[in-house]
């Protein structure tokens, strides 16, 4: 295995490919997009990723890594495209589909596929076989397929991605144990082999869990306002039993993984993945509640501007994907709320954006909707005179409230029955 063919140069394939390249392997790293593929011959990159810059630029000038529009022959090929969700809840296969049936002809004896995006279970058995054997040659004889599913956090994607343990599902076990060669070449973890199908499921089963968990953190954040109580002491409380871990309440889910992979669950088991419908449900509803708690606070302020701080879906990245921030602007502004919108780490989203100076203007209410660490980081007396009324919504507890109640502000927070200084 000397040659790889990585089609999709995203926050997973990109790092992957070039980790590959760095330890010796030559990599043709495939794009439909021109502007991706340009970008990383030039040895930049076009998403944010800590130390991924210096990796690509890396693997490009040891001339190991090149990109391409097309796929080329290789020994492996790692299809690493997107798999969102189509309107309609359901899995969109259609980049997977695409991306394999590229590769169709170049396929011989003895290569291996490798499929790491995420994918409902059963995708590598009922999809990718009968693709792949549109070659004339048999998988699980001729062509070794596997899935191998990432589990790298983004913002830590490059340590994760040789750090982290690797569960490795063959269609048999040959196509494992060939798998594992490849990963063992650069991944520190350990690696577990098992069968396709079920290591399509596992990487289900994870973001499942945490969703989940996030759900139930969520709704008991919602009981503890209505309570009167703090949900955030409560689960310090309760996590200080030897095997509860509550999750972090917040005002949504978002991403590429937790807010989708669950439906495809659902999708294909309608009556008996109810628990795990209910829960994207209730994660789902967050941005509504926020928006209430938003209007509470503004009462019959005429005219309020909202400063909203975030649009990332989580902290420190600039990933907008299925992010609730992006969801609670879409609903303030659809009851008519004026928003100002400010976020250090994504460059382009559905809303304008706006300088910090211009988001805080002459605002009413500071909106927390993403936990970035410019945010923990602001001066709570200089942002006071920079706003017109001084109210804090803060929807991931981050903030240092003691502070910005001395600066003036009246501080709310997500999960907190009433202002935390009323
Ligand atoms: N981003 C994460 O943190 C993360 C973590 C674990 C798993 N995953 C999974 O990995 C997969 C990829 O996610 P991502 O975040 O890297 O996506 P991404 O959108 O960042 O990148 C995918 C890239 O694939 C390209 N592409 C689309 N169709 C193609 C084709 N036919 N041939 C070649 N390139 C094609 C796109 O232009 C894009 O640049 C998804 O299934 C995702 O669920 C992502």
């Amino acid at each position: 295995m000397k040659e790889v063919c990585v089609l999709g140069l995203g926050y997973i394939g990109l790092p992957t490919a070039s980790v590959l390249a760095t330890n010796g392997f030559k990599v043709v790293g495939v794009d439909v997009s021109q502007r991706v593929v340009d970008t990383v011959n030039e040895g930049n990159i076009h998403i944010e990723e800590p130390g991924l810059q210096t990796v690509v630029r890396a693997a490009i000038g040891s001339g190991n890594l090149r990109a391409a529009r097309e796929p080329e022959a290789a020994d492996v090929f790692i299809i690493a495209v997107p798999t969102p969700l189509t309107a309609r809840k359901t899995a969109d296969m259609s980049y997977v589909t695409r991306a394999a049936e590229s590769i169709v002809p170049l396929l011989r004896a003895g290569v291996l596929v490798i499929l790491e995006s995420t994918s409902p279970p059963g995708t590598c058995r009922d999809l990718l076989r009968p693709i792949l054997e549109r070659s004339g040659l048999s998988v699980g004889k001729e062509i070794h397929l596997a899935h191998c599913p990432e589990r790298v956090l983004p913002g830590k994607i490059l340590k994760e991605l040789i750090h982290n343990d690797r569960v490795i599902g063959g269609y048999d076990r040959a196509a494992a144990r060939k798998a594992r060669d490849l990963y063992a070449r650069f991944v520190d973890g350990e690696l577990f082999l098992t069968d396709a199908t079920t290591a399509e499921m596992v990487k289900i089963l994870e973001n499942t869990y945490r969703d989940v968990n996030i759900a139930l953190a969520n709704e008991v954040a919602v009981l503890c306002e209505r309570l009167g109580i703090d949900f955030w002491e409560c689960a310090q409380l309760a996590n200080r039993h030897p095997r509860v871990a509550v999750h972090r309440a917040g005002p949504g889910v978002g991403g590429h993984c937790i807010s989708i992979d669950p439906w495809f669950l659902v999708e294909k088991f309608p009556d008996d993945a109810a628990m795990v419908r209910l829960a994207r449900q209730r994660n789902d509803s967050m941005p509504t509640h926020v928006v209430r708690r938003v209007r509470d606070l503004l009462g019959d302020l005429q005219d309020p501007k909202i400063a909203v701080l975030g649009q990332a879906y989580k902290g420190n990245v600039d990933d907008i994907r299925e992010s609730p921030a992006v969801h609670v602007v879409d609903l303030l502004k659809a009851e008519g709320l004026r928003c100002a919108v400010y976020d250090p780490h994504v460059k382009k989203g559905p809303h304008e954006l706006v300088s910090l100076e211009e988001c805080l203007h002459d605002a009413d209410l500071l909106l927390v909707l993403t936990a970035h660490d410019e945010f923990k980081y602001l001066n709570p007396r200089q942002v006071a005179r920079q706003m017109r009324t001084n109210l804090l919504l803060d929807t991931h507890n981050v903030l240092e409230h003691e502070d910005w109640t001395l600066a003036g502000f009246r501080v709310a927070v997500l999960g907190v029955g009433a202002a935390v200084n009323a």
